[in-house]
C-alpha cells in the first residue's frame, strides 16, 4: 500500500448506509438535511471565526453528530440534549474496517482507529485548521488514512493533499460518496474555505499493520487518547 501513496476504496453503500444515518440524525435532531445544516437559526451551532488546529474536530456540529452513537460517549460537551438516535453507526464502522481488513492487508492483524474522527466543513469555513502532516501530532508515519465523505466533494469542499511527499504542491481530492481516499499519512494535506455552497460532513480513520505498530505514550490532539491498543487503537 505504500507504493500508492492516494488510491480509492469504494464500498457497498446499501449495506454501509452511513450518509442516510447521518441525514436521518441531522434532520431529526438539526431539521435540515447533511449538506444544509449549516442554514440552521441555532447560532451557536455556528462558528463565528475560521477554526484553528485543536478546535477544528470539536466544533459544536461535530460535537452535536457524535451523539449519533452511544460509543462515542464523552465526546460531546453537551449531554443535557436528548437525542434522536438509532444508534447504529459504531456496529457499522467494525464492519467495514473488518471488510477493508481482508481486501487491503491480506491476512495481517492491523491496530484501527477506535473511534474515528468526525470532520464538518461548513460554507465559508474550513475542516482543518491547517495543512499538516499527521506526524507533526504524534502519528505513527506507518498509519494508512481513510478519509470517507458522506456526500460528493469537489473543489473547496474538500480534502486537499500534496502530490508527492515533500512536494508542499496540493490537490482537490474530489470523490463521490461511496468512495474513500486511502492516503499515506506522510503526505502533506488540508481543506480550503468552503465556498461550494454545501456543508460536507466526513469521518476519517487510520489503519496500520500490527507488525508496524509501535507502543507509545504520545496523545492525540484533541481528544487526548494515547496512541495505544485499547485507548485510541484497536487490534483485529
Ligand atoms: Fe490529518
Amino acid at each position: 500500500m505504500k507504493e500508492n501513496n492516494i488510491s480509492l476504496y469504494k464500498f457497498d453503500k446499501q449495506k454501509f448506509n452511513f450518509r442516510e444515518l447521518f441525514n436521518k440524525f441531522a434532520l431529526d435532531n438539526i431539521g435540515f438535511g447533511l449538506e444544509e445544516i449549516h442554514k440552521t437559526d441555532i447560532r451557536k451551532l455556528v462558528p463565528s471565526e475560521i477554526l484553528r488546529t485543536g478546535e477544528d474536530a470539536k466544533q459544536p456540529f461535530c460535537e452535536l453528530f457524535y451523539n449519533i452513537d452511544d460509543e462515542f460517549d464523552g465526546f460531546n460537551s453537551d449531554t443535557s440534549k436528548i437525542f434522536i438516535k438509532e444508534n447504529k453507526f459504531m456496529d457499522l464502522y467494525r464492519e467495514l474496517i473488518t471488510e477493508i481488513k481482508k481486501n487491503l492487508f491480506d491476512d495481517d492483524y492491523i491496530v484501527y482507529q477506535k473511534k474515528p474522527t468526525l470532520r464538518v466543513h461548513l460554507p465559508n469555513n474550513v475542516s482543518t485548521g491547517s495543512y499538516h502532516r499527521d506526524s507533526e501530532y504524534g502519528h505513527s508515519k506507518n498509519e494508512i488514512n481513510f478519509w470517507l465523505p458522506l456526500v460528493d466533494t469537489k473543489d473547496t469542499a474538500t480534502i486537499h493533499i500534496e502530490d508527492s511527499f515533500m512536494s508542499e504542491k496540493f490537490k482537490p481530492i474530489e470523490v463521490k460518496y461511496g468512495e474513500i481516499i486511502v492516503f499515506d499519512s506522510s503526505l502533506k494535506h488540508g481543506t480550503e474555505i468552503n465556498v461550494e455552497n454545501y456543508t460536507r460532513v466526513s469521518f476519517d480513520f487510520r489503519i496500520m499493520k500490527l507488525l508496524e505498530y509501535e507502543e507509545t505514550n504520545k496523545d492525540s490532539l484533541v481528544r487526548k487518547k494515547k496512541f495505544k491498543l485499547g485507548s485510541y487503537f484497536e487490534q483485529l
